[in-house]
C-alpha cells in the first residue's frame, strides 16, 4: 500500500509579476508575513495553481495579461502596484476579478496581514481536507464510495461538506436517501460567482448533524459553471473540516476546478479487465489536475484480476480494495446511507482514509 499518509503540501500564495523590483517587494512583505509563496512570471504559469491558491496578488505589469487568458474569477484576488502604476486601477481589477487594489508603499501593511493569514500557524482554522472522487468506468461506485466517505466523517464529528459535481448522476442526495430533505440545490446556486458565503451555505444546504450536501436535482439539466464550483470549493475549505466532491468521468470546467483543489482524489475501479481499460483514459485526462491521486479496486473480480495488478496498469498507488458488500446494495434501494452503520468493507476503508487525512481518530461501529 503505498498511499501517502504525510499531509498534503500546505497551498502557498502566488505572486503573478515580471516586476523584478515589485517581486522583490512583495517577497519581503511575504517574509514579514511569515510565509513562503509560489510566483508565476505571466498566467500561463499561474494557471494550475490559481484555483488552489489561498491568495493570489496579479502585478499590474500583468492585469492585461491575466484579462487576456480569461483565467476564472477566484475570491481573494488582489491587484498590486506601486503609487502611480496602478491608481486608481479598479476598472482593471473589476476586470480580473480582484476584490482589492493594494498600491505600494501605503497598502504595506494590511499586504503583510493578508500574507500572514496564509502563514501554516495563523490562527486561522486550518482549510477542510478536500478529497475528489471519480470512476474508472461508469457505475464503478464512485458515488456511493463519495457518500461513505462524507458519512464517515460526520461520523467523526468532522463538519463535512459533500458536494454533487455530476449534473448527470441523478443527484447524490439519493445516494443518501435524502431527496426528501429540504434545502437548495445546484439549480439554485449556479449563479454563485466567487462570493459565497460559507455560513450562509451551510445553512442553506440540506443537512444531518455534521454533513451538508450540495446535489443536483432532478429537474433540468444544467452546466455548472466552473466559478459556482470555485466559490463552493473554497467556502467548504474555510468553513467546513471535510469536503468530498463526487466528480464525473467526463470532465467538465468545474469537475477540473474540483481535482485541482483537492488534496487528494481517488480513482474507483471495478477489478475487471475492460474497467482497468476504461480507467487508463480516465487517469490520462484527470491525472494531471490531482495533486495526489489514488485507486481504489472494488469487487469482485471475475476474472481474478488483484487490485495490485489494476493498481499498476494505471501507474497510481492502490489507496485501498473493496470487498463485494450485497447488504451495502440492498440498504441503498431502501434509503440507507452508505456506511451509516459503521459497518462492512466499505466504512473500513473511509474510516481508515478519513484517519489518514485528517490524522483523527476515526469511531467504528454505531
Ligand atoms: N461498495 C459497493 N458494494 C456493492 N455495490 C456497490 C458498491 N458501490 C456501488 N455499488 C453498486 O453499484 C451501483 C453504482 O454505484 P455508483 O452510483 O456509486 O457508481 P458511479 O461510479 O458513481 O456511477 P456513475 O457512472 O453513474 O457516476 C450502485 O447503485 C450499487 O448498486
Ligand atoms: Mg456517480
Amino acid at each position: 500500500m503505498s498511499l501517502r499518509t504525510t499531509p498534503p503540501p500546505r497551498r502557498l500564495p502566488l505572486l503573478v509579476t515580471a516586476d523584478g523590483d515589485l517581486l522583490d517587494e512583495l517577497l519581503r512583505l511575504a517574509a514579514a508575513g511569515g510565509t513562503e509563496v509560489e510566483l508565476a512570471a505571466d498566467p500561463a504559469a499561474a494557471r494550475a495553481r490559481w484555483l488552489p491558491a489561498p491568495l493570489v496578488l496579479i502585478g499590474h505589469d500583468q492585469a492585461q495579461a491575466c484579462l487576456r487568458a480569461r483565467l476564472p474569477r477566484r475570491p481573494r484576488t488582489v491587484l498590486v502596484g506601486r503609487t502611480g502604476e496602478i491608481d486608481p486601477g479598479w476598472e482593471i481589477a473589476e476586470l480580473v476579478g480582484a476584490e482589492h487594489v493594494a498600491t505600494l508603499p501605503a497598502a504595506e501593511p494590511w499586504l503583510v496581514d493578508r500574507f500572514t493569514e496564509c502563514h501554516a500557524d495563523a490562527p486561522l482554522d486550518r482549510p477542510a481536507r478536500t478529497v475528489a472522487v471519480l470512476g474508472g468506468r461508469g457505475g464503478a461506485g464512485a458515488s456511493v464510495f463519495a457518500g461513505g466517505l462524507a458519512v464517515t466523517a460526520a461520523r467523526a464529528r468532522l463538519r463535512t461538506l459533500l458536494v454533487d459535481a455530476d449534473p448527470l448522476g441523478g443527484g447524490l442526495d439519493l445516494v443518501l436517501g435524502w431527496e426528501e430533505l429540504d434545502g437548495l440545490r445546484w439549480p439554485a446556486l449556479t449563479d454563485a460567482d466567487g462570493r459565497v458565503d460559507a455560513p450562509a451555505l451551510v445553512r442553506a444546504l440540506p443537512s444531518r448533524g455534521d454533513l451538508v450536501v450540495l446535489s443536483w436535482d432532478r429537474g433540468d439539466l444544467l452546466a455548472l459553471p466552473a466559478q459556482a464550483m470555485a466559490a463552493t470549493v473554497d467556502a467548504g475549505r474555510r468553513g467546513r473540516d471535510f469536503v468530498v466532491v463526487d466528480v464525473p468521468r467526463q470532465l467538465d470546467e468545474a469537475a477540473v476546478v474540483a481535482l485541482q483543489a483537492a488534496d487528494q482524489a481517488y480513482l474507483v475501479v471495478p477489478a475487471e479487465l475492460r474497467a482497468a481499460a476504461a480507467a487508463a483514459r480516465v487517469v490520462a485526462a484527470a491525472a494531471p489536475h490531482c495533486a495526489a491521486l489514488g485507486v481504489i479496486v472494488r469487487g469482485p473480480a471475475p476474472g481474478r484480476l488483484k487490485a495490485v495488478e489494476v493498481a499498476r496498469a494505471l501507474g497510481l498507488p492502490l489507496a485501498g480494495t473493496l470487498r463485494p458488500e450485497p447488504a451495502l446494495c440492498r440498504g441503498l434501494e431502501r434509503g440507507e446511507a452508505p456506511a451509516a452503520g459503521g459497518r462492512g468493507p466499505l466504512a473500513t476503508l473511509c474510516r481508515r482514509l478519513v484517519g489518514e487525512l485528517t490524522g483523527l481518530p476515526v469511531p467504528g461501529a454505531a
